[in-house]
């Protein structure tokens, strides 16, 4: 295959990036995104700033923006996402309690059900376990509006999308030794076994040196496929250059493609220029928008 998507899509997956909505006038960027992804997540417009800036009215224009390009040009969506500790509207950041708990299940439905039809996969709940070693809850205003903040809000989710695949998507859970992992793998498994609602499990999986791609990746991805859920690397980026940097992507598809479950792989970002890493060169692109080693190895491994 010529392309990332084509060569997804040859076993069924797909293959995306995250896009930026001011990047949409950058036409070298626009013809390698629409060239080689099949998914579109949207970097920051569907978050919770953009989408509810004041308590009460939404705007979608930003979201909309991106859900257009991507729909227009026959891509499928990722919703990014609907309750997170980060990226919180100031009105949100000060709030607490019952209150809080109220005005996020309402973001999470109104938001969803505008969205409702387009999203292929919604991250319901971001990053909402610790890191270190005690695999507890991460701190923040939503976790001290009580421990079930998380089913409540895939409840809503489900409830305003019956459509959309529901998932919980974290970072620093890729390795399967780390107490982070197995704790999103518990909430995983709590799930299924009681009923609520999750359909897929979001490994964002940037990859640098204080978290490096693990040997056990593998394992951590199907032992989360074998509890009935879907598996899809979200927002992937690996820190390095060269051989070493495409060896690693290589590594990752070969996992992803040793799961059945793991139905699609998305890199954040299109050049090393547009990553959040500004420092790093994570990408499959360079900044010139020319194919990297790891653009070469990541296509070969597809
Ligand atoms: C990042 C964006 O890439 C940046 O543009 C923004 O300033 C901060 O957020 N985990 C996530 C993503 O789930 O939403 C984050 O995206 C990167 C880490």
């Amino acid at each position: 295959s010529d392309t990332l998507g084509e060569a997804a899509a040859e076993s069924g997956r797909y293959f995306g990036t995250a896009i930026a909505g001011q990047r949409l006038s950058d036409s070298q960027y626009t013809t390698i995104a629409n060239r080689e992804f099949t998914m579109i997540t949207a970097e920051n417009e569907m978050k919770l700033d953009a989408t509810e800036p004041n308590q009460g009215q939404f705007n979608f224009s930003r979201g909309d923006q991106i859900a257009n390009w991507a729909l227009q040009n026959g891509k499928q969506l990722r919703g990014h996402t609907l309750a997170w500790h980060s990226q919180q509207p100031g009105w949100m950041q000060n709030m607490e309690g019952p209150a809080l708990r109220q005005a996020m299940l309402n973001h999470v439905t109104q938001v969803a059900t505008h969205y409702r039809g387009k999203i292929h996969s919604w991250d319901v709940v971001n990053e909402a376990f610790a890191d270190g070693g005690t695999g507890a809850r991460r701190d923040s205003n939503l976790q001290r509006t009580g421990n079930d903040w998380i089913e409540a809000a895939f409840r809503a989710a489900r409830a305003a999308d019956p459509g959309a695949k529901l998932c919980y998507n974290d970072y620093n859970i890729d390795n399967w030794s780390w107490a982070k992992t197995q704790a999103a793998y518990n909430l995983v498994r709590d799930f299924k076994q009681r009923g609520v609602p999750i359909d897929c499990i979001g490994l964002q999986s940037h990859f640098n040196s204080g978290s490096p791609y693990p040997n056990n990746y593998r394992t951590t991805l199907q032992s989360f496929a074998d509890l009935g859920v879907d598996v899809q690397i979200t927002e992937l980026d690996i820190e390095g250059s060269g051989q070493q940097q495409a060896d690693t992507y290589r590594r990752v598809v070969e996992d992803c493609l040793a799961v059945s479950r793991c139905t699609g792989i998305t890199v954040w970002g299109v050049r090393d220029s547009d990553s959040w890493r500004s420092q790093g060169t994570p990408l499959l692109f360079d900044g010139n928008g020319n194919k990297k080693q790891a653009y070469y190895s990541t296509l070969d491994a597809l």
